[in-house]
């Protein structure tokens, strides 16, 4: 894949390994993908197979015990390889996090007011009162009733969804270009979750936030993406448009994931409270200590062939009509053809 000049967010064979005394693990393998302005991509995975690591690579905040190599853009800026300066300059105002549970974001000390107040006055250099008077609009933003009683209040005095909606408030206090939420719904009940993605919605609609949204759920991201990215084992192995990949995917992995989904009847991704999570299908994820020359989704796949245990698929085009509309990219040897994948 060539970088995407259109793209806020430009990533390219981007790799994370971890070693330790005893071992090396490739948690992030050559991972490709890019996001426009107002897009959102949910990236889609069993549990391990990198998306965190992807996006902590993103924001420049794993440990120094992580190997980072490949490239990420954030428009013309080159990210990879930034230090703590290069990236305090850009965490926040031009690329914000929101993680999975906003307790441990929050500070308990702080009024919200002030946790909010922190990043303009930083980033924005506003004077204490018009952070507070900001804070409050931002409040009111995320749909948070009462704003400016609210603003005066500890993460402890709110609820979890409202804590979220706090966490969502600093991420875009200062309009950042892209926003990575990390499984930003799945610490909250139902209802909360659908305000919570409403939230995001309304963000991309006003500000043109471009998201990339980490989530177990199908449901949301049938809802809420534009584009999915799947991946396996540290790998991409797809990445459509969300209807085309629903309708047509043509990588067996994602094929297994979404057949025992979407199938009618299927009781295997919900989880009673109406989710759709992925499913578990049968066979072991390989260790992540080695990168065979291989597919690594060989051992449960029921295509597999001796090139696919002896070369590694590259991250290529399955589509005739190469440059129509956004590209539907599979690693695989032997894809599903179009007949087969809608069936
Ligand atoms: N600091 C670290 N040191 C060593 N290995 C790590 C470190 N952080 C993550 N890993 C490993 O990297 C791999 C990918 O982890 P990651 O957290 O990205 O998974 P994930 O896809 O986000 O999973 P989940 O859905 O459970 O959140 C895992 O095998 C994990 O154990
Ligand atoms: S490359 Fe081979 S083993 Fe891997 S998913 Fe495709 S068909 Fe299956
Ligand atoms: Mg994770």
């Amino acid at each position: 894949m060539s970088p995407n000049p259109e793209a806020v967010l430009s990533v390219r064979d981007l790799s994370v390994s971890f070693r330790t005394d005893a071992r090396t693990v490739h948690a992030v393998d050559h991972v490709s993908f890019d996001l426009a302005a107002g897009e959102v991509l949910a990236v889609v995975g069993e549990s391990g197979c990198g998306k965190s690591v992807t996006s902590m690579a993103v924001m420049g905040l794993l440990p120094p015990t992580a190997h980072i190599t490949g490239s990420i853009r954030l428009g013309t800026r080159e990210l990879a390889g930034g230090d703590d300066k290069a990236y305090g300059k850009i965490r926040g105002k031009d690329i914000a996090m929101i993680f999975q549970e906003p307790m441990t974001s929050l500070n308990p000390v702080l009024t919200i007011g002030r946790q909010i107040g922190e990043v303009l006055r930083r980033h924005q250099g506003l004077s204490k009162k018009e952070a507070r008077a900001r804070a409050v609009e931002l409040l009111d933003l995320v749909g948070i009733p009462a704003p400016a009683q609210r603003v005066d209040e500890y993460p402890h005095q709110l609820s979890g969804g409202m804590r979220q909606r706090v966490m969502i408030a600093i991420a875009v206090a200062c309009d950042p270009a892209v926003l990575i939420a990390d499984e930003p719904t799945t610490a909250l009940d139902v209802t909360v979750q659908a305000g919570i993605l409403e939230v995001l919605q309304s963000l991309r609609e006003r500000l043109g936030t471009a998201i990339v949204l980490i989530t177990h759920d199908l449901g949301v991201v049938a809802d809420i993406a534009d584009r999915v990215l799947v991946m396996y084992a540290g790998r991409p192995v797809e990445q459509a448009p969300v209807d085309e990949l629903f309708a047509t995917p043509r990588h067996p992995y994602t094929r297994g994931l979404l057949s025992a989904v979407l199938r009618p009847g299927a009781s295997a991704a919900s989880d009673g409270g109406g989710k759709r999570r992925l499913p578990e299908i049968p066979g072991l994820v390989p260790s992540l200590d080695s990168q065979p020359d291989a597919c690594t989704f060989a051992p449960r796949c029921d295509r597999a062939d001796e090139r696919c245990t002896t070369a590694r698929p590259g991250f290529k085009s399955v589509t005739d009509d190469a440059g129509a509309g956004a590209p539907h990219l599979a690693a695989c040897w032997h894809p599903n053809t179009l007949q087969e994948a809608a069936q």
